[in-house]
């Protein structure tokens, strides 16, 4: 607990140390701004990151190593629901076209037989002997996926708190507007409250199989009616021992640092434009406390193994920040990058005022000097179907059938 806390204050420190740092270069950045509203003029300004640039005189004082480590290039990554995997799978189909690596492409549209596990006919068959790079929703099972994938292979999901999880599911599926119900309730909040009253019988009326404990369900959890402690401790165990990496959408740039760190990949390969967020709430029950409350206790009950899996690998995450060197540090620098290259692949998206081919991005502690062209704007921004779509044309595999709804 106390080198814990030793640990938050340096980070802290670090941390403040790099934004003071950060906010004086951003001063700099202002006044040109200002200076290119007050002339009206097209100067080419700053598409640059000056403020990442590193000098002696600042905390970051690590100079990058010379890299020792290889690019983990085969990767598995469980798709799980409603946890900002859309955005994930992307960094991952990404990663993989820009080094022509193999990647698991439906027959169908989009999913590899969810909600079942994968099987043979649901994936077009990979030209050598093996698939490098899985990316889209099947049900998890280590002992099928794997012998498709070299054995070198590292295994990686992501997790959400999962009450907002079964909340932003609720919505995705619809479920308030399938349940049956003799009780007057109109609005989603009420009809979800009433789901979680009673919610084995609710899931009668319909095929949601997933719906307790979705997570878990995406992992390979076998839904049963009785999910007590063992299971849940069972699973988590089972889940410690199949992924290399459990990443937390709470805490989004954390976790794809530290990816970018243990699978020794470079800045550039952990850049992303969000997707498919949403931001609307639809539950505005925290009006309530004491409801709001009791809402989450009802969850929590209906849904441990969920819960289990979440308070397991949160915690671990944590454990393995607190073990890395410059973390915080890192975790800024790509977050202000991360949004500046958002801004700079949004601008050349509109076309207005279009800035130049490449933003140049300096060198850090952390990797070599790169540039983001607009042509990986062009590959950051595209949804998924668009990817599978055009991974699939240059795999040159059959054309994709236009997708009805989702
Ligand atoms: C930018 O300014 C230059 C010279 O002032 C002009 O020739 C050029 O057409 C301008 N470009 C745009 C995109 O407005
Ligand atoms: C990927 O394949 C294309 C087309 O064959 C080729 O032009 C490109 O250099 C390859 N890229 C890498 C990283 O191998
Ligand atoms: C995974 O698949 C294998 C082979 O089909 C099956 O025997 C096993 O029960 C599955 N494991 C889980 C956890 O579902
Ligand atoms: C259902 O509830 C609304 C308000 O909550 C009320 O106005 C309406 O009369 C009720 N309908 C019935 C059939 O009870
Ligand atoms: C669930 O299983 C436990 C033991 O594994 C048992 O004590 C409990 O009564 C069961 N609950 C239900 C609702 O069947
Ligand atoms: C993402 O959102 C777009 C537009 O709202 C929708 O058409 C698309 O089906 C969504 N994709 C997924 C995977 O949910
Ligand atoms: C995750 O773990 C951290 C560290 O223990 C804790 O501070 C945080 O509240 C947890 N996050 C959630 C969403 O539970
Ligand atoms: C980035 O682009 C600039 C031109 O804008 C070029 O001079 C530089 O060599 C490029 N850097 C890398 C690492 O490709």
């Amino acid at each position: 607990m106390k080198l814990k806390r030793k640990i938050g204050i340096v980070g802290t420190l670090g941390v403040l140390a790099t934004m003071a740092y950060f906010s004086l270069l951003h001063l700099e950045t202002t006044m040109i701004v200002d200076m290119r509203r007050l002339f009206r003029s097209n100067l080419t300004f700053a598409t640059t990151c000056p403020s990442m640039q590193v000098r002696d005189d600042v905390t970051v004082t690590s100079r990058r190593p010379a890299r020792t480590c290889e690019e983990v290039q085969h990767v598995v990554f469980a798709k799980t629901h409603k946890c900002g995997s859309d955005t994930l799978a992307i960094v991952f189909m990404r990663f993989a076209d820009e080094r022509n690596l193999t990647i698991m492409l439906p027959t169908g549209e989009w999913n590899l037989n969810w909600p079942g596990t994968l099987r043979k006919g649901v994936y077009h068959e990979p030209e050598t002997r093996y698939f490098d790079v899985l990316t889209l929703h099947t049900v998890y099972n280590r002992s099928t996926i794997a012998p498709l994938f070299p054995p070198d292979t590292k295994h990686v999901t992501i997790l959400r708190e999962p009450y907002a999880q079964f909340a932003s599911a609720f919505n995705y599926f619809g479920v308030g507007n399938k349940m049956k119900t003799t009780k007057n309730v109109s609005s989603q909040a009420e009809k979800f409250e009433l789901f979680l009253s009673d919610p084995d019988s609710y899931l009668k009326q319909h095929y949601w199989p997933h719906l307790p404990n979705f997570m878990s369900f995406d992992l390979g959890f076998k839904p049963t009616t009785n999910h007590t402690g063992g299971d849940a401790r069972r699973f988590v165990r089972n889940v410690v021992a199949d992924f290399d990496l459990v990443m937390i959408m709470e805490y989004y740039h954390e976790s794809l640092v530290l990816l970018r760190r243990r699978f020794c990949w470079h800045v550039a390969s952990i850049l992303f434009i969000t997707k498919n967020k949403s931001w609307r709430r639809v539950f505005a029950s925290a009006a309530d406390r004491e409801r709001a409350e009791s809402l989450r206790a009802l969850y929590a009950r209906w849904s441990p193994v969920d819960i289990a899996l979440y308070a397991h690998f949160n915690a671990s995450l944590w454990e393995s920040i607190a073990k890395e060197k410059s973390f915080a540090e890192e975790v800024w620098y790509f977050t202000e990058l991360n949004q500046r290259v958002s801004v700079y692949c949004q601008k050349v998206i509109m076309r207005l005022n279009p800035p130049p081919e490449e933003f140049n991005v300096p060198e850090s502690p952390w990797d070599a000097a790169f540039n983001v062209t607009s042509a990986m704007c062009a590959r950051m921004r595209r949804n998924l179907l668009a990817y599978i779509a055009s991974e699939k044309a240059k795999a040159g595999l059959n054309k994709l059938v236009v997708p009805t709804g989702t």
